[in-house]
């Protein structure tokens, strides 16, 4: 049967903040290395060491921020080490990922280099676990101090005379796990006495972000709350979608229909979680003044059969596009607490954008879903009704189909449409209301196979097409939606 969505084109519920948008990229197996940063000595047609394809590519997407150096990379790192002539830069295991040396080639200036050639904005997440509130203070200080200072002159002699900007700092990661096994009253305290000394210079306004909690630890989120809601404006949360748990992740490609649905069940979760910490939130801060920065999320497979355990390097599929498309759909409906959200992670790791082969490089389904809803990217998010079947999984009910709609400031209506199903397909009659369906079009990512992917040889294999399977009448749109599909709509 027909399902209706109404679509209230004059009824906005605020921007959509184009950080939902954001991605994250970490020391970590082939993610800088080799992804990124191939040296300028390279075959690899680069630009000062930074790959030119991969470049090309991203900005196609309008990235708008960019989480580094981790993960639980950042609670080891020393951002000194990062700095100053590349050949005297220390050498470091990298324990967390793989155990290979880190030649620490890619620090703090090469970073800021890929923000200006992405044209996105740096997001650094600091060391509370291994680091000091010394180390921290005077990174930021490295960066973003104007005028005579030791860590601004040290910048200087380095080669970067004016001052970075900073918007986006993390005061540690997952500091209940990898970045040091802490309590949440401790990191409470940690996370003040830290935070203090990340000074804001100059007109350089820092938006401070205090680690969250892994998945479903609501007690984390009361906690912080609770003992340090004034010195925070967003705190984070991490959630990953592994179909077997975590310790049985299962693979990213030749999996069961049953597998397809507890992917779907587990992605459809992510709303529960922001509803749920919001709602701690809302005790503390009803004003919603503090931020969900949802700064780790996405689809964590086994690694590839052959690939280092430690390189976190998987196959990305049609799978993945619904995770992106449902995921991102439900960070643009609680537009009023997500203010960031960064998928794990760009390149070569977990649910990336690019995989790459040395010289070769191909496009994800989901840089593909990233591509089809940028125009979601400070938009105003419009008003939504939706009915929809459900599909059941085990002894859950999830709905089939995943819906949300923007208005641009140029006026166009952007409507993503995900069908979660995996063999069927869905009627649809969607009621645009204060708007007319004069100029509409459509572009759809889709396949046959529960797994379809894209290989270096054949890296088409999965990408949008023009979608122009509507018939209009009235103000309905009426369309049937293929299983196993993203769907974005435009009207003009
Ligand atoms: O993204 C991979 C890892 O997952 C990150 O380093 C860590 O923060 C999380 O546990």
């Amino acid at each position: 049967m027909t399902k209706k969505v109404i679509v209230n084109a004059d009824v906005g519920k605020g921007t959509i903040n184009k950080n939902i948008y954001g991605h994250f990229a970490e020391h970590l197996g082939r993610c800088i290395y080799e992804g990124f940063w191939v040296g300028e000595d390279s075959d690899i047609p680069n630009t000062n060491g930074i790959r030119n394809d991969v470049v090309e590519a991203l900005r196609n997407l309008n990235i708008p921020v960019l989480r580094w150096p981790g993960g639980c990379f950042a609670d080891e790192y020393h951002w000194k080490d990062g700095i100053g002539p590349r050949e005297n830069r220390k050498r470091m295991v990298n324990t967390h990922w793989g155990g290979v040396i880190e030649n620490n080639h890619f620090g703090t200036h090469e970073f800021y280099m890929l923000c200006d050639m992405l044209d996105t904005e740096p997001y650094i997440n600091g060391n509370v676990g291994s680091g000091t509130v010394q180390e921290m203070s005077e990174w930021v200080e490295y960066m973003t101090f104007n005028g005579e200072s030791p860590m601004a002159n040290w910048r200087k002699e380095n080669g970067k005379e004016e001052p970075w900007k900073l918007k986006y700092f993390g005061v540690g990661n997952e500091n209940w796990g990898c970045g040091g096994n802490m309590r949440p009253q401790y990191y409470a305290d940690l996370y003040r006495r830290f935070q203090t000394y990340v000074r804001d210079y100059g007109d350089n306004k820092i938006f401070r972000i205090a680690g969250g909690a892994n998945v479903d630890d609501y007690n984390w989120t009361e906690v912080l709350m609770r003992e340090a809601a004034p010195f925070m404006d967003g705190l984070s949360l991490h959630y990953y979608v592994h179909p077997g748990g975590f310790w049985n992740k299962g693979p990213a490609t030749g999996f069961s229909e049953d597998v397809w649905d507890i992917t779907m069940q587990k992605t459809v979760y992510t709303e529960e979680l922001i509803e749920k910490h919001s709602t701690i939130m809302d005790k503390y801060d009803p004003e919603k003044r503090i931020a969900i920065i949802f700064d780790e999320w996405g689809a964590w497979y086994d690694v590839e059969p052959g690939t280092n355990p430690g390189f976190l390097y998987q196959q990305n599929t049609i799978r993945d596009a619904l995770v992106a498309g449902v995921s991102l759909n439900i960070f643009n409906e609680h537009n009023d607490r997500v203010q960031m959200a960064n998928i794990a992670q760009t390149i070569n790791v977990i649910q990336s954008m690019i995989l790459t082969d040395k010289e070769k490089m191909i496009l994800t389904p989901t840089y593909h879903v990233f591509e089809m809803y940028k125009a979601h990217q400070d938009a105003e998010r419009l008003d939504l009704n939706i009915e929809s079947d459900s599909i059941k999984v085990g002894d859950k009910e999830i709905p089939q189909v995943s819906a949300s709609a923007s208005k641009a400031a140029d006026g166009s209506v952007t409507i993503t449409l995900c069908n979660l199903d995996k063999a069927k397909t869905a009627d649809l009659a969607v009621d645009l209301r204060g708007k007319d369906l004069a100029n509409v079009s459509g572009r759809i990512i889709t396949a046959n196979e529960m797994d379809a992917h894209n290989t270096f040889e054949n890296p088409d294999n999965v990408k949008p097409v023009a979608f122009d399977g509507f018939q209009t009448s009235g103000s309905e749109l009426t369309l049937t939606l293929p299983s196993k599909s993203v769907l974005s709509i435009t009207i003009k």
